[in-house]
């Protein structure tokens, strides 16, 4: 069993596929890297993308009897990926699909350049409402890599950490990757997603990431990382590793 937990595949909901020919063929994307089980996150919240539970829920009806018919192996299992802001706890209960829709799990997506100073406010009143949020690839937020300890804050307040496939790889360039396995090694890290959108930008790329790990920090972080994530579907709680604080 392989899950992504951070991904767009759904058809029209966002800047992933158009149609559903494109969904499928990057659906079978994932299925050569090995996914099994895939949590679709689209953009809700971003200034360009809102979303509705039902309409999200629909399309992965239709898509999971399509990936039947055509005997790809692969599940389809509802989720969004929320940007952060200011409403977000009064609308967790009405509008926001958590992972798996396990009631458990909240991938937030941070502005590109800083982190917001409700940050910690909200992620405190998710968590007193039973709620983990996920840091949704944290390599990518400007004043994470200039300021890493603030990651560290987060997680040791109870935040969980996404970074990206094609970050690991190297495909998103040497600097993020050496940072990505940096945090990785201070154990700041919980989860490895593929973010994918089409099959020729921004494919899977989980196989490939899950072996560059496997080389660099050994087959233990791989299963912590595969482990983590069958959690989150089954909306489970666990006991990341303690981060090792130091400098990157
Ligand atoms: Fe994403």
């Amino acid at each position: 069993m392989l899950v992504d937990i951070h991904n767009h595949i759904l058809p029209g909901f966002d800047d992933g596929p158009t149609t559903e020919l494109e969904a499928v063929i990057l659906i079978q994307n994932a299925a050569q890297n090995g996914v099994t089980h895939i949590v679709t996150t689209p953009h809700h919240r971003n200034g360009v993308f809102d979303q509705d539970i039902e309409e999200i829920k629909n399309s992965i009806q239709i898509l999971n009897a399509l990936l039947e018919d055509r005997e790809i192996q692969v599940t389809i299992i509802p989720g969004m990926e929320v940007h952060l802001h200011g409403e977000l706890i009064d609308e967790l209960t009405s509008s926001i699909l958590t992972l798996g829709d396990s009631k458990k799990y909240v991938l937030i997506e941070f502005p590109t350049y800083h982190i917001p100073h409700f940050t910690e406010s909200i992620f405190y009143e998710l968590q007193l409402k039973g709620y983990i949020p996920i840091i949704a690839h944290a390599e990518k937020n400007t004043e994470i890599r200039r300021h890493p300890k603030k990651l560290f804050d987060l997680v040791t307040k109870g935040a969980l950490v996404q970074v990206t496939a094609a970050s690991v790889t190297g495909a998103n360039g040497r600097d993020l990757q050496k940072f990505v396995l940096k945090l990785c090694q201070h154990q700041v890290v919980h989860f490895i997603a593929s973010d994918a959108h089409d099959v020729l930008k921004r494919p899977f790329l989980i196989k490939q990431a899950y072996h560059v790990i496997q080389q660099k920090l050994g087959k233990k972080v791989v299963s912590y990382f595969q482990e983590n994530a069958i959690h989150v579907i089954n909306g489970t709680e666990f006991q990341p590793w303690v981060p090792l604080i130091g400098k990157l």
